[in-house]
């Protein structure tokens, strides 16, 4: 483990391995959605409800951020109700408490644009992946009419002569980047295209909340949106759709510890490619479509995993937030399996700690299996080689990021022996909803050190 490491001795849990997950988890509202969503709130005239939120530290910040912002946020059981109504312009000092702990600030530049005619935006944090710059954001915004003034605490924005729509053509289909368009372009004046756009579920669903509150977006073929500008919109009702990554997370943990888990929520259009990826690596589902209580179980079938050669795209492709999961599950697997990385520049930064347990993998600068992607050209390593099947054992972990975070404790619950996973607390609780209950609920093994038991009661 690093030794340069900050994180806190008791923000640690510790993992008997060796058990295999069985039972049932619920996933509710996509972290990538719900966030955006409630940006989305700020460009209403009158109150907006968004139902089945999970409670994330991301719902949080956002919330944080939109009560600076003269937004009246409550919280009922998983509904929140946002009322925009007295919007009013928040101090650097206020808005600088949330910075560094998500990338959400930049997309509030819009809708604030639009609300108050100015905006600043903190330094950005999120998960340390890859340079995660916001060049098209700034890009685009630009081009919309917005003068932007970058200084010691952050970048300020300002739009003297309005926003205008705009014909623009991203160089790479970003996800935040698509949303930042969207959010800037269903108030600007006149029409917006958008080339190269992302059209990721999370999108879809954010393009139907700002269709409901009076937005005219018309999504095209081959990645092309089209967005006409609208003076007024208001508030919106809407049910998040379910988090297809926290459901592909719990599918993993299932096929690495060879256990079986129901995933109540999991919806089987946002999850295709997923469920291609592990029918072929040799993992079980069974799609249960009940309205209520519907959802996709996944189980180890008891036979031996198979190699596959894969690589992660925007949507529909294989994503690659499911990449560090799968990842975890194929050192299980028999024989020689690859991952290219084609949307992150440094994803596989988690592996090293795998190795560590026992897993077999090693990383290549070239684009292994697939097609030439960006990062082979600049000698990113990005691409991975597995060769399973490996006997992981235990260790001390150290999390360095969200989805990486999870595929760790993934890998010290199929280990043998008590692993001690650290950051718990700083990265996992940002994108996963009372994950130690779901662990426990499922029968694995773990425990909190006795100091940080002391210091809850
Ligand atoms: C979102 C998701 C994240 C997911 C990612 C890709 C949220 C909160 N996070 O992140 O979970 O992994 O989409 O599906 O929804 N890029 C630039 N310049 C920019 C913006 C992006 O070069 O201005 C590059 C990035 O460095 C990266 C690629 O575009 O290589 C994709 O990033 P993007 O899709 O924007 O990711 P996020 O929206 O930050």
């Amino acid at each position: 483990m690093s030794s340069t490491d900050a994180t806190p001795a008791e923000d640690m849990l510790i993992i008997h391995g060796g058990t295999p997950l069985e039972g049932e988890v619920h996933v509710r509202g996509a972290k990538n959605l719900v966030s955006k969503a409630m940006v989305a709130a700020l460009l209403g005239t009158s109150p907006s409800v968004l139902r089945s939120v999970p409670a994330i530290r991301d719902v949080e910040v956002v919330t944080g951020l939109l009560r600076v912002h003269g937004v009246d946020v409550e919280l009922d059981g998983d509904t929140l109700y946002m009322d925009p109504t007295s919007v009013e312009s928040a101090g650097v000092e206020e808005i600088n408490v949330h910075a560094g702990t998500s990338r959400i600030p930049i997309l509030l530049c819009g809708p604030l644009l639009h609300r108050l005619g100015r905006a600043f935006i903190p330094d950005l944090g999120g998960c340390n992946i890859g340079g995660r710059p916001i060049d098209f954001h700034l890009d685009a915004l630009r081009k919309f009419g917005a003068v932007v003034d970058k200084d010691a605490d952050g970048t300020h924005l300002s739009a003297p002569n309005g926003l205008h729509g705009i014909r623009y053509e991203l160089e790479f289909p970003s996800v935040g980047a698509t949303e930042q368009v969207l959010l800037t372009a269903v108030m600007a004046k006149g029409t917006t295209e958008l080339r190269n756009a992302a059209i990721e579920p999370e999108i879809i669903d954010l393009i139907c909340i700002l269709q409901k509150m009076g937005a005219i977006i018309k999504v095209h073929t081959n990645r092309v949106i089209e967005i006409v500008g609208v003076d007024e919109l208001k508030g919106y009702s809407h049910r998040a759709l379910p988090d297809r990554i926290e459901a592909a997370s719990w599918a993993s943990a299932a096929l690495a510890t060879q256990g079986s888990v129901f995933v109540r929520g999991a919806q089987q259009t946002d999850m295709m490619t997923f469920l291609n990826v592990f029918r072929s690596i040799g993992g079980a589902y069974e799609v249960n479509d009940d309205p209520n209580e519907g959802g996709i179980r996944f189980w180890h079938p008891g036979t031996a995993l198979k190699p596959v050669a894969l690589e992660t795209d925007v949507h529909p492709g294989l994503m690659t937030d499911w990449q560090q999961p799968i990842v975890v599950a194929l050192t299980q697997a028999d024989g020689l399996s690859i991952m290219h990385e084609t949307v992150y520049e440094n994803r596989f930064g988690y592996t090293s700690e795998l190795r560590r347990m026992g897993a077999n993998i090693e990383l290549y600068s070239d684009c292994l299996g697939g097609t030439p992607c960006r990062w082979g050209r600049r000698n990113f390593l990005h691409s991975a080689v597995i060769a399973g099947p490996s006997k992981l054992h235990a260790a001390d972990l150290q999390i360095p990021d969200l989805r990486a975070g999870f595929s760790h404790l993934i890998a010290a619950m199929a280990a043998e022996g008590t692993s001690r996973v650290y950051g718990v607390d700083r990265y996992i609780t940002r994108g996963y909803e009372n994950f130690e209950a779901k662990l426990l609920g499922l029968g694995a093994k773990i425990e909190r050190p006795t100091s940080t038991l002391a210091n809850r009661r």
